[in-house]
């Protein structure tokens, strides 16, 4: 079995370096209208089993689906389609020219990290490093493993550590390698956060953001030197001929099942086995040892312009589904609102295409993370992949007002969820509210925190007289005495 990748993949072994833009000459990208009935739809399901078509959007009868054709397919897919009184518009009439815009952009790179165009990982990796030269206290970088072919995968903290026991918000990019619009606009978020105003200080000092902003390293490179629109790892399992899995439906949960394909050399390639892929293993193993902690989770691909909340491989929606639903809608409308890009909000399996093993399915059905949301970017398919680096700008900023209002729900339910008064921002001064009992106990752990009120029961009150002194002191200091030997004992035991 053949797809496009794997030609691509042994001719590049034959002939050593090939541009990308020879590559797809002659490509085509085929859009089909989502008004389809189930007897179309079932047909594009039995063309997606031919090789060489590269489904950029699974077939959905809700939405686009969109096809990227090789030439010596562009006839017969063509007269498929006509013979299924399906309609279809030429969306890419040349790849290799889209793809070529794309490489010219690149050559003409300035050195340095900016959002005026796409990077090398080396660059954003260089960055991240830069960052945390600058602003030590903030911003820490760690790895959380490595990829197939050895490159870091790097996590990113950023927060001013002012409180202890903050929520946590998680928020991950380029687990799809030709995503390219993900890791940029995760690096411009961080990029924000790390020059805040007084009026967004709150987000950095009582929320901590973690980042993984590019999850498959090895498929982005790929990108970057052989092949545009790779998508997958770069893995290679036995007895297998194609390389790489798709990472996103490697998540041990509902693995296999809707919307993968046991074909090693599909695009939606699920791995021989869940968690096969180290980068979708890293990924959980961080989820799941801070699972307490995270309150959302965001993972960022591209495109269609989609919220997507849990479930995707069942129809079934969470419990908690209208909170999700109604936080998503509130993050779309602030998206909206800066330059009247429209997003559309619900669980995959209703308003997109049934999908199994995503990391947003596992962070919510086995992390029990709170909030995990799919953000599927920029565009509705014009560029598709192929999103041109003058969109970066503004699919990041509209992106983060969206996210900030998420962040800012987190720190909102800490307050609700927090008996005491919590800690309070007002302007550059801190101010306590709740009492130093409950704050002990909440923030400073400690275990046995009591407000011992001493005499007398409301006769003198505070107008007790200094006989009373005396014995106060003896009949409390037998009482402290207890609570002393206790915490002898605990130790001991
Ligand atoms: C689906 O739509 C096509 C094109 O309009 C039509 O020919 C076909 O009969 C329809 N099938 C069903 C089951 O409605
Ligand atoms: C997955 O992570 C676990 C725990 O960190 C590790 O023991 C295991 O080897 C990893 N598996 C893969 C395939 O990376």
């Amino acid at each position: 079995m053949w797809t496009y990748a794997c030609v691509i993949f042994i001719c590049a072994s034959f002939s050593g370096f090939v541009d990308s833009e020879k590559m797809y000459s002659g490509y085509q990208l085929l859009s089909i209208s989502k008004t389809l009935n189930k007897t179309q739809y079932d047909a594009l399901v039995e063309l997606q089993k031919r090789p060489r078509l590269d489904f950029w959007s699974e077939p959905s009868t809700m939405r686009t689906t969109d096809i990227l054709v090789a030439p010596q397919d562009v006839s017969s897919v063509e007269v498929y389609l006509k013979n299924r009184n399906i309609d279809y518009l030429v969306s890419i009439a040349d790849v290799k020219i889209a793809v070529e815009k794309d490489t010219k952009q690149r050559e003409n790179r300035q050195g340095g990290m900016n959002w005026k165009q796409y990077h090398r990982l080396d660059v954003i990796y260089a960055w991240l490093e830069a960052q945390t030269h600058q602003n030590p206290r903030v911003v820490q970088v760690s790895n959380i493993g490595k990829s197939y072919e050895n490159r870091p995968i790097k996590l990113v903290k950023i927060s001013t550590g002012t409180y202890h026991r903050n929520p946590a918000i998680v928020i991950d990019a380029g687990i799809h390698a030709r995503e390219w619009i993900a890791p940029a606009t995760a690096t411009y978020m961080m990029k924000q956060l790390l020059s805040v105003g007084l009026e967004d200080r709150d987000l950095i000092d009582s929320l901590d953001w973690y980042f993984i902003p590019v999850v498959n390293p090895d498929g982005y490179e790929y990108t970057h030197t052989e092949d545009r629109l790779w998508r997958k790892t770069r893995s290679k399992h036995s007895d297998e001929e194609c390389i790489g899995v798709d990472a996103n439906r490697n998540f041990d949960f509902h693995w296999g099942e809707a919307g993968t394909k046991e074909d090693a050399c599909a695009n939606t390639y699920p791995g021989p086995y869940p968690f096969s892929e180290s980068e979708a293993n890293a990924t959980a193993g961080f989820l799941w040892t801070n699972r307490g902690r995270i309150k959302a989770y965001l993972t960022l691909h591209s495109y269609s312009q989609l919220f997507l909340t849990p479930y995707g491989y069942t129809e079934d929606l969470p419990d908690d589904y209208d909170d999700l639903h109604d936080l998503g809608v509130k993050a779309a409308k602030a998206l909206e609102e800066v330059h009247g890009t429209e997003y559309e909000v619900g669980a995959p399996s209703h308003i997109l295409y049934a999908n199994s093993g995503s990391s947003r399915d596992w962070a919510k059905g086995v992390a029990e993370i709170q909030y995990p949301f799919t953000i599927e970017l920029r565009d509705k398919g014009d560029s598709g992949f192929l999103l041109p680096a003058s969109e970066i700008l503004p699919t990041a900023t509209e992106t983060w007002e969206a996210v900030k209002v998420i962040g800012r729900k987190l720190i909102q339910d800490a307050h609700k969820t927090n008996r005491f008064g919590f800690l309070r921002y007002v302007g550059p001064i801190y101010s306590y509210s709740g009492s130093s009992q409950d704050w002990a106990r909440e923030f400073a752990d400690v275990k046995y925190s009591y407000t011992v009120e001493l005499r007398d029961s409301g006769k003198k009150k505070f107008l007790l007289p200094p006989e009373d002194i005396l014995d106060t002191g003896r009949e409390t200091w037998e009482a402290v005495k207890v609570i002393a030997r206790k915490i002898i004992d605990d130790r001991d035991t």
